[in-house]
């Protein structure tokens, strides 16, 4: 019997590599077995690149194949599925429909509001209009038991909210009035789907941070694990990609990225990762990414302090809001003490932002990032329900594939 502390202990960070595939998977299959479930799932992919998807099906511990067969009944997946066109859709709909708080939902990608959704469809109506992404995924939201948004894009709007953002996409909470947890990456390492299914289908909703990302994987920064902390304690940096030391001062934003790649691990075996391979976390996991974390071979944002010196938290949560992360409490310890500024910040091309005043307002500096650009959404169309998916059986195959 696999306990929730058990659970907890092999999922964690290091040890994960030891035992996904000859613990979790058993455990969590026979669990299922014996409570009579197989979970049914549906997984759709929106405005996306697919990475998130692709990241899983290379999971080497569990293979995927051995995950999906062994314990969900995946009813539905865009890119991988077989069929297509009628056949798939009523599958979503039925599916929808007969296991109405039953079934699971995980999100790739962003919702595109555009002309009403029209930027992005998954298949046609019987009349030949499109079925827009808004229109399925508030239909299958409002029905589904959970929601995962898998991946930044889903999870924040990522890569295509970012400016211009020509299809005006949104993250899955601009659209859908619920909770979501949140499983951001880009791409997500497998393992952080894996865990967090895992979890939803033994224990349910894991404990989530204020972002809504389970902190099991998204609790400590970068920086609080990296191997290269000593050398940004002592201000040994590198000056360029490929050279040793610490790469803050060529944008590495681990201080304020929260995830646990350094000791995880990703390429499969779990022996590798960017700040191994001497490239700068690029702050993929984080809200804002990749707007407000580029350019990624910049450093972060110097901080002007106003007259009252904030508490380190404060500067962390600051820092959260205007470069879309939190900092570590030696970080802002650094910033305030002045030792970053002394030791590396000056002489490099500082942008700098402002403190938040009482009110909370934030003078811009001439290297503010740029707000996000979300199209403004009526209150009315992000609680709404379509109510159905396609009316009529008779249109020709349009969707984008059939049941597996
Ligand atoms: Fe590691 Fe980046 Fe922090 Fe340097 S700034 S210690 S490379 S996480
Ligand atoms: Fe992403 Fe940084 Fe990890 S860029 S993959 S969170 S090291």
């Amino acid at each position: 019997m696999l306990t929730r502390r058990n659970f907890l202990r092999l999922c964690l960070k290091s040890v994960a590599s030891l035992g996904l595939s000859q613990v979790l998977v058993p455990g969590l299959a026979e669990a299922l077995r014996s409570r009579g479930e197989r979970p049914p799932v549906l997984f759709m992919e929106l405005m996306t690149c697919a990475g998130n998807l692709m990241s899983w099906l290379n999971s080497l511990d569990p293979r995927i194949g051995e995950l999906l067969l062994e314990t969900v009944d995946l009813r539905y997946q865009n890119t991988i599925m077989a069929g297509e066109g009628e056949l798939a859709l009523r599958a979503l709909e039925e599916t929808a429909e007969k296991e109405r708080g039953n079934f699971h939902l995980l999100v790739e990608g962003t919702v595109p509001l555009k002309a009403n959704g029209l930027y992005g469809a998954i298949g046609h109506r019987a009349n030949g209009e499109p079925l827009t992404m808004l229109e399925v995924v508030k239909f299958l939201g409002n029905r589904a038991r959970s929601v995962v948004a898998v991946g930044t894009c889903a999870s924040f709007g990522g890569p295509y909210a970012a400016n211009p953002n020509p299809s005006g996409s949104v993250p899955l909470d601009a659209v859908l009035d619920r909770q979501i947890i949140k499983v951001p990456g880009c791409p997500i390492h497998p393992d952080w789907l894996t865990v967090t299914l895992s979890h939803l289908l033994l224990f349910g909703i894991p404990d989530l941070d204020r972002e809504g990302r389970p902190r099991i994987i998204y609790g400590d920064t970068i920086h609080d694990n990296c191997p290269r902390r000593q050398h940004f304690e002592n201000s040994v940096f590198a000056r360029y990609p490929g050279e040793g030391g610490c790469l803050y001062r060529i944008g590495c934003k681990g201080p304020v990225t929260f995830t646990d790649c350094p000791t995880r691990q990703w390429s499969g075996s779990h022996n590798n990762w960017p700040v191994e391979a001497n490239t700068p976390c690029i702050g993929c996991v984080t809200p804002g990414f990749r707007d407000r974390m580029a350019p990624f071979f910049e450093h972060l944002p110097d901080v002007d302090l106003p007259a009252v010196a904030p508490r380190a938290r404060g500067i962390g949560l600051f820092v959260g809001t205007a470069a879309a992360a939190g900092i570590g409490t030696h970080l802002a310890g650094s910033i305030l003490s002045g030792r970053l500024r002394r030791n590396w910040v000056e002489g490099t091309e500082a942008r700098h932002v402002h403190l938040p005043d009482k009110e909370g307002k934030v003078e811009p500096g001439p290297h503010t990032p740029p707000p996000r650009v979300h199209p403004p959404m009526e209150k009315e169309q992000r609680a709404g329900d379509p109510g159905h998916l396609p009316e009529g059986r008779d249109h020709p195959p349009g969707g984008q594939g059939a049941p597996p």
